[in-house]
């Protein structure tokens, strides 16, 4: 029985099952109640103030009481709440939009398409995919490859394709046709000595040879986040997306970037698709798209992709795909204003000129003796703790010493996430400096109190 039957906490417990929680912990020590936001910070229901160190999921870009998205939405709530986009329908919110993303997206982006989440837009982008092979009459050419710590959502065909074993155990997935390669982790994966270049030649020749194994009339697709977000933030070396794609246009396989953590300016540049020079013919964004205010989602693609499909709707006389909220007219112009204000307050200037500061301000605790990396780009990072810093080894069950990090951090005013091990850093475009160097204050007293109960309890050597 709980202590406090008719508290919000209590009640919590009773009525949710929370995603990505352990739901007995969760029994046992109840919700952390996040009441409101401002700026980088959130406030709990008794008031206590934390820096949200993920901006929420990754996602919430500008921060939290940003009152122009408030009246973007409340005004278009006002004119039209809610319209679909299904049989020809349109509306300006969605139509303004789409212009804004396709001039301001990498390569030749021809058209875009709306969904609500990202784990949505890729299994659009799936379907897509297979659509378009049985356009062009390919119909054996439908298999995608992920990679290893990759991720993509989780519903079914997205949660296949990420490469996590968490969101495949026990919902027996992944589905048929979606393969996995290596992750292109430089500190974990390379051989002893290997430089990142040769380290790179050899992610895109185990790629090259995953095509052939398979057949390369059999493969459609290869799809990776820029940089790793939830897999641990792996940033791949300098030219590991230059080989990637060498490789998949010789087999005409599709190059899809999926930029649902990296689009609109987390890494420094508009798209994590800009620092590597991917051209893709699939383009996923979502979360800083609206900053999260409201659920959004879009896949762009090239207007080849677009004629196929375009042909097949013809000739079936429908293009049998879409959402209920597909291009929904609030998110649609809560994003457009979102997109508005990125670029009035040049924004991504300002994560170009603060991100030195998060960046350098992580390494500063590279020699601490839990830390085995510190990576990272723009403003995300992570800090990986292992055992044993000159074998790189792992702690033992892993995610133990990083979970215990992850709360002490919590208590100490900090919301980070821990992957495993590593604690991820993804906080609000705007964040200033003065706001990193708190950050970077209550991470280092929580890394120090992690230690001292580490090694008190035996989990780490001193
Ligand atoms: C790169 C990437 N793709 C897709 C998703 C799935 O998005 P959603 O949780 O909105 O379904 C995420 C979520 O974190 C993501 O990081």
């Amino acid at each position: 029985m709980s202590t406090r039957p008719n508290s919000p906490a209590a009640k919590d417990i009773a009525y949710n099952l929370h995603p990505y929680t352990n739901a007995r912990r969760h029994e046992e020590s109840g919700p952390l109640i996040v009441d409101h936001g401002k700026g980088v910070h959130v406030y709990d229901d008794q008031g206590k103030e934390y820096i949200e160190g993920m901006g929420g999921l990754w996602c919430v870009a500008l921060g939290f009481g940003e009152e122009r998205l408030v009246k973007a939405a409340t005004e278009q709530m006002q004119r039209l709440p809610y319209y679909h986009s299904f049989a020809q329908k349109s509306h300006e919110p969605s139509i303004e939009l789409s212009e804004r993303l396709l001039d301001m997206a990498p390569g030749e982006l021809g058209k875009v398409f709306y969904a609500n989440s990202g784990s949505e837009a890729n299994d659009t982008v799936v379907k897509l995919v297979w659509y378009y092979n049985n356009a062009l009459g390919r119909p054996n050419k439908k298999k995608i490859i992920s990679r290893i710590k990759g991720y993509h959502g989780v519903t079914v065909a997205s949660a296949s394709l990420t490469g996590l074993p968490a969101n495949h155990r026990d919902f027996d997935l992944p589905i048929d046709g979606i393969m996995h390669t290596a992750c292109p982790h430089h500190y974990h994966n390379a051989f002893p000595g290997e430089s990142e270049e040769e380290f790179a030649s050899r992610m895109a020749g185990q790629l090259e040879e995953m095509i052939l194994r398979e057949g390369p009339d059999t493969v459609a697709a290869f799809i990776g986040e820029p940089v790793m977000g939830a897999g641990g933030v792996i940033v791949p070396p300098k030219t590991y997306w230059d080989k990637i794609q060498r490789v998949c246009r010789k087999y005409d396989v599709l190059v899809i970037a999926d930029e649902v953590i990296c689009g609109f300016g987390r890494t420094g540049e508009m798209f994590g698709s800009d620092v590597f020079d991917i051209k893709p013919d699939l383009l996923v964004v979502s979360k800083q798209i609206t900053s999260a205010y409201m659920p959004l989602s879009a896949v762009l693609m090239t207007d080849q992709i677009y004629q196929a499909v375009a042909d097949n709707t013809a000739k079936i006389s429908t293009f049998g795909h879409g959402y209920t909220a597909s291009a929904h007219p609030v998110a649609t112009a809560v994003a457009l204003e979102n997109l508005k204000i990125l670029e009035e307050r040049k924004i991504v200037d300002h994560v170009k000129k603060v991100a030195p500061r998060l960046q350098d301000g992580l390494r500063r605790f590279a020699d601490h003796p839990l830390v085995g990396e510190v990576r990272g780009i723009g403003l995300m990072a992570a800090v990986e703790l292992v055992a044993d810093k000159e074998q790189r080894s792992l702690f033992d069950p892993v995610g133990r010493v990083g979970f215990h990090l992850y709360d002490v951090a919590q208590k100490n005013g900090l919301i980070l996430r821990n992957v495993g091990d590593s604690l991820a850093f993804c906080p609000p475009l705007i964040i200033s400096e003065d706001e990193i160097d708190t950050l970077l204050d209550r991470f280092g007293q929580a890394l120090d109190e992690t230690y001292s109960w580490s090694t008190r309890t035996g989990v780490a050597a001193e």
